[in-house]
């Protein structure tokens, strides 16, 4: 098998994680809901937006070091929760999590992760982030977030932007439905993908059974005071992921949360939903620098990254960009996503002239906001 430190960038290991995985898997992590309009149009901001180059600077002194809650990371990027990081690879959870602590930045940590948050938290010394939705028991929320403050997490994410289940056939179509149970069509699926039946689902059978993969509870009622209670028992950075709007954005702020992921879920939920990037600037003055901005959906370049900062985000979160790099080669793959990212984020510095994060603003932007698609929707 090629090494992973042979991908040039994360489509080349999206194409090696495509035949590494069975179809119903990988297509549960690269496609997008319903006619799949939020994911293409989450590219499509990113690549309208125009990064300003600036010569005859001198650039010879950059870094992509920043901090965020008090906590230093070698980049601005954080790993988005994933929950099925452990179907990819054997307790893929805790490879990531390897891999971000040996790239120097944060993980965070599914809720509906396959490995356990004990387990993860002993096998990566780094930030590690756990994410929850808010489930109908707010006891079982309490629990799960106490336990991961005992483990030693060091911030807790609360996605909110999926009330109810997404809608998205493909999954239905590949027989890859919630709880998984083995069909003819997925059973065909797995047959043809010997190396991750024998490598990944034979090893849980080995160890400990069958993955967990459960359909969430989530909490269709719940509104910010649910937030304010996870405020009073969390001691942590307590960061609200899934702002849509500058008017949520808003009620973030005054929720007193500390930090806040605008975020359309990767288009994976509400397919008519706004792109985050093409939000940004609005979010980031409603915000008015009171608490930092993450923005993730679409990021699978060091340009997309500067784009983001540029607008106004403190940092991004990129979901399925490591997941590629797990599915192409486990830690190693993550890793060498991780690193590809980096590596794009620092040229993209040294063309646009900038030494360091901070400096990366809408100076460095043809325009703040993205130019209308000629007949377009924007
Ligand atoms: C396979 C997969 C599983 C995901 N599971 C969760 C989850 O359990 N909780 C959550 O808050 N977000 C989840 N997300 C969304 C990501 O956290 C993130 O918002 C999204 O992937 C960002 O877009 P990107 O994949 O284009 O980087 C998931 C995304 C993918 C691709």
């Amino acid at each position: 098998m090629k090494s992973v430190d042979t991908a040039q960038n994360i489509n080349d290991l999206r194409k090696r994680a495509k035949r590494y995985l069975p179809k119903g898997l990988y297509e549960f992590i690269a496609r997008g809901s319903e006619n799949e309009v939020a994911l293409q149009h989450n590219r499509y901001v990113l690549d309208a937006l125009k990064i300003k180059q600036q010569v005859l600077v001198d650039v010879s002194a950059r870094s992509t070091e920043t901090a965020l809650f008090g906590q230093r990371l070698a980049m601005p990027l954080v790993i988005a929760p994933t929950g099925a990081a452990g179907l990819l690879r054997y307790r893929g959870e805790a490879q990531l999590a390897r891999a971000a602590t040996a790239a120097g930045i944060a993980c965070t940590v599914a809720m509906a992760s396959n490995t356990d948050l004990g387990i993860v938290r002993q096998e990566a010394t780094g930030t590690l982030w756990l994410q929850v939705y808010l489930a109908p028991d707010p006891l079982a929320n309490r629990a799960l977030i106490e336990r991961a403050q005992r483990l030693g997490y060091n911030g807790l994410v609360v996605t909110v932007d999926t009330p109810v289940a997404p809608n998205r056939e493909y999954n239905w179509h590949n027989g890859f439905n919630l709880p998984v149970t083995l069909n003819r069509r997925n059973a065909f699926d797995l047959a043809t993908h010997p190396r991750w039946l024998l490598g990944v689902l034979g090893r849980y059978l080995l160890h400990e059974g069958f993955p967990r993969f459960e359909p969430i509870q989530r909490d269709e009622r719940a509104d910010w005071s649910a937030i304010q209670r996870v405020r009073e028992y969390w001691r942590g950075p307590l960061i609200v992921k899934g702002i849509g709007s500058a008017e949520d954005a808003r009620l973030a702020v005054q929720a007193g949360i500390d930090g806040l992921v605008l975020s359309n879920h990767g288009g994976r939920n509400l397919d008519s939903a706004a792109s985050p990037l093409e939000l940004l600037a609005t979010v980031a003055a409603s915000v008015e620098g009171r608490l930092p901005i993450l923005l993730d959906s679409g990021v699978m370049r060091g340009s997309d990254v500067f784009k983001a900062l540029a607008l106004g985000a403190s940092a991004v979160m990129v979901g399925r960009a490591p997941l590629y790099g797990l599915g192409a080669g486990g830690q190693a793959g993550a890793l060498r996503a991780l690193a590809l990212l980096r590596q794009e984020l620092d040229r993209c510095m040294a063309y646009a002239g900038v030494c360091n994060i901070a400096e990366i603003g809408a100076a460095q932007l043809h325009t703040a906001t993205v130019a209308a698609r000629p007949g377009g929707a924007l």
